[in-house]
């Protein structure tokens, strides 16, 4: 069988962030609870003119230098932050990167693991037609309600990968683990906002699903916990990351000390610590956190990854790291991105909380904030006007 997988991968977050010791002070909470509790030290937040499209399309951007963006047959938007209830959001990112008119559209629900339904669906597709490229994004604002025990794990990215035969970065192996259960962890009914949560039992229930997909994995995959050298978990908060690689190397009675076993996961953690929970595109941003800061190379080295959406869907499959990847980055992009971005004080973050969200269709200019490429410019009569900045 051909190899299929990530042939250039991209990310975006926001030009704004909230920095975690400013929300401590602002509540009385000691900012450790942040840094070393969670693990987390920024949020990013949103300007008033971005939103899922525009972070989406500033996250494809990069991907598309040459011709490359003629031959996308298919764009899989992963999203639990869709601004319409029948519009794909995909299709006004179409638009704005001028895809081919015979590019089909369609987004994709499940919380967080949509991006890797996306990833698999998108596998299958080039499989069955390797000369053609399928574009699958994830991208997501994360809301919670002020001074609940979630809001210091918001966070806003997208993430975007282009899916090919003979990719570059990483084959992903055919074989995958799932676990689905009906639970209620985490929702946003239509008509709320923010999430609801039960944080608590939300942690519980990733872990039982990280087993079971695991057990799931382990039957129908030849990889065993010792050929992964490096690991990749959904990252709602970094912390969550370490507990749950802790957990599986229990459940494989590892032999690994602890500083080796958080070796195999501490690089994933980097980007999501200064971004914040990015739910669908958490996982994919951690995985190019990986490839671009681990000092050694990854070439031929097995990478696990772990996928969980609340309610709950999850999944771990694995992939090869490919000889010659770093030429594939965009790490030095990324950086300059995180460095760039400006601080809020508390004041500036709760007037982008309570952004205008017109709903009689009143007319709204948004406030030209962003640094991105594209900007959501106005809403109006009930549409929304994307532009290029
Ligand atoms: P909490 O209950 O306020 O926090 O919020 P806590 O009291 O459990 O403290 C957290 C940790 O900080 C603890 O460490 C404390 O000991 C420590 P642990 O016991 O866990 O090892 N701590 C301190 N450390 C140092 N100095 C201090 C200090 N104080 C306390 N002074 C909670 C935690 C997870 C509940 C909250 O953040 C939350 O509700 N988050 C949102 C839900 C979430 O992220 N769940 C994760 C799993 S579900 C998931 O990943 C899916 C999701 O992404 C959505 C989707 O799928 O779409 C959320």
């Amino acid at each position: 069988m051909l190899p299929v997988g990530i042939d250039k991968i991209s990310f975006y977050t926001a030009n704004y962030y909230l920095d975690l010791r400013e929300l401590a002070c602002a509540q009385g909470t000691d900012p450790e609870k942040y840094y070393v509790g969670i693990g987390q030290e920024k949020m990013g937040m949103p300007a008033h003119d971005e939103d899922i499209v525009t972070m989406a399309a500033n996250a494809a951007l990069p991907l598309f230098k040459d011709e490359e963006s003629k031959n996308i047959s298919t764009l899989l938007f992963a999203t639990e932050s869709g601004i319409d209830q029948s519009k794909a959001a995909g299709v006004y990112v179409h638009r704005l990167l001028g895809l081919n008119e015979n590019c089909r559209v369609v987004e994709l629900k499940q919380a967080c693991y949509s991006a890797t339904a996306a990833v698999q669906m998108a596998c299958a597709l080039v499989a069955r037609q390797p000369e053609k490229t399928v574009l699958v994004i994830a991208s997501d604002v994360a809301k919670y309600e002020l001074d609940s025990p979630g809001e210091a794990t918001q966070g806003c990215g997208a993430v975007a990968l282009l899916i090919k035969a003979n990719p570059k970065i990483l084959e992903i192996d055919p074989e995958v683990g799932n676990y689905t259960e009906d639970v209620m962890d985490f929702w946003r009914p239509n008509y709320r906002k923010t999430a609801i949560v039960d944080g608590k039992y939300s942690t519980k229930i990733y872990l039982k699903s990280l087993k079971k997909a695991w057990e799931h994995f382990s039957q129908s995959s030849d990889v065993r916990f010792s050929d992964i050298s490096h690991f990749c978990y959904h990252l709602p908060f970094s912390r969550m990351a370490q507990k749950a690689h802790k957990h599986l190397s229990k459940v494989n009675k590892s032999s690994l000390e602890v500083e080796q076993t958080q070796a195999q996961i501490e690089d994933s953690l980097l980007y999501n610590k200064l971004i914040g929970n990015s739910y669908a595109a958490a996982l994919f941003i951690g995985f190019t956190s990986l490839i671009e800061n681990a000092e050694q190379s990854l070439a031929g080295q097995k990478i696990g990854f772990f996928s969980y959406g609340s309610g709950c869907v999850a999944e771990f499959f694995s992939g090869t790291v490919i000889e010659g990847y770093r030429q594939q980055l965009f790490t030095q992009q990324h950086k300059m991105m995180l460095d760039s971005r400006q601080a809020l004080n508390y004041e500036e973050y709760l007037s982008l909380y309570h952004a205008p969200d017109p709903q009689s269709g009143e007319r709204i200019e948004m406030p030209s904030d962003t640094t991105g490429g594209f900007r959501l410019a106005a809403i109006g009569d009930h549409k929304r006007e994307y532009v290029e900045r």
